[in-house]
């Protein structure tokens, strides 16, 4: 079986037998990883090109050590040192750079769609690392691929996903997959923060964080995003902190065996203590752990391999 589309723009529309396919090829990647020799030649004829519009520390390493580990070829691109900074457009920028000859393109940009008009441009793959509010595939695929092999399925399980849903691309593309994958999945946050209709992605949403823990089992913990207190849509990063703050004292409402997750970075000691952050249910490392196997799957299935690795 492959992928149906040669892109990873999202983890809208994507099938559950697809997102299972990502999970079982990155779960023989992260075997690989765990050699002591962790590279493997399956990409050695394809050039990969990270186009990081946006900074990134997680993600854009993460990819990088991907490319590395299945021997591709590799070219990092920053808007900092590029003629970007002349007043080169996007459309010329990748043109340009496509034809230099390349397989994929690795796309972290501000604006939500930017993937998807690459896809009208280019002819490359292209994998969408995160645009503006509108998804993060890569980063839901690892968030549900570390919750699988903690709790061995998804169905059923309660996901509870806290702070700034309204510009989230993390929360996106967490729900959809989620959804996909048989979980229950709830939001909770401040009203201001909140997008409007959420619930016709099949959510339930709460503005009360004391209610929506009650029995869940696991709280994805978004990061608040400093620059949305200059909007005025959070009345203050102390009140915020209590009202929707992860500590101690909350996780009594959960479910026992839960799991705290954070995609990073990590705002300590407003979205999350760290206490919590760094205690013993937390998966966060883990999941920046899983994120490498995870590229490494999406790079392997969109370059046209099947299934299982070896
Ligand atoms: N989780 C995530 O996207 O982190 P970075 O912004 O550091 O890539």
């Amino acid at each position: 079986m492959k992928l149906k589309s040669k892109h990873l723009l999202g983890l809208e529309g994507l099938s559950k037998d697809e997102i299972e396919m990502i999970l079982d090829t990155a779960e023989s990647f992260k075997e690989i990883l765990e050699r002591p020799i962790k590279k493997v030649p399956t990409l050695r004829a394809v050039t990969v090109v990270n186009l990081f519009y946006e900074p990134s520390t997680r993600t854009r390493i993460s990819f990088e050590l991907a490319e590395k580990r299945l021997s591709a070829d590799l070219v990092n691109f920053s808007t900092s040192t590029s003629s970007v900074k002349k007043g080169e457009t996007l459309k010329d920028t990748v043109k340009n750079i496509e034809a230099m000859k390349i397989d994929m393109v690795i796309i972290r940009h501000q604006s939500a769609g930017t993937p998807q008009f690459l896809t009208r441009c280019l002819s490359s793959s292209i994998i969408n690392a995160g645009d503006g509010a509108h998804e993060h595939p890569t980063q839901g695929l690892l968030d549900i691929f570390t919750l699988r092999r903690k709790y061995r399925k998804l169905e059923g399980l309660r996901v509870i996903i806290v702070g700034d849903i309204k510009h989230s691309r993390v929360a996106r593309s967490n729900i959809w997959g989620l959804k996909s994958m048989g979980a229950s999945v709830a939001v909770c946050g401040p009203n201001t923060l909140m997008p409007c209709e959420i619930e016709k992605m099949g959510v339930d949403v709460y503005s009360n964080l004391d209610n929506a823990l009650e029995g869940a089992d696991v709280v994805n913990v978004l990061r608040i995003q400093l620059e949305r207190q200059k909007g005025g849509l959070l009345p203050s990063l102390r009140e915020y902190s209590i009202e929707y703050g992860i500590n101690v004292e909350r996780l009594k409402r959960l479910n026992p065996n839960f799991t705290i997750m954070h995609p990073g970075p990590i705002n300590r000691g407003i979205e999350i203590t760290a206490e919590v952050a760094d205690g013993p249910y937390s998966v966060i490392l883990d999941q920046v752990t899983n994120g490498v196997a995870i590229r490494m799957a999406v790079l392997y299935l969109l370059s046209g391999g099947e299934g299982k690795v070896e």
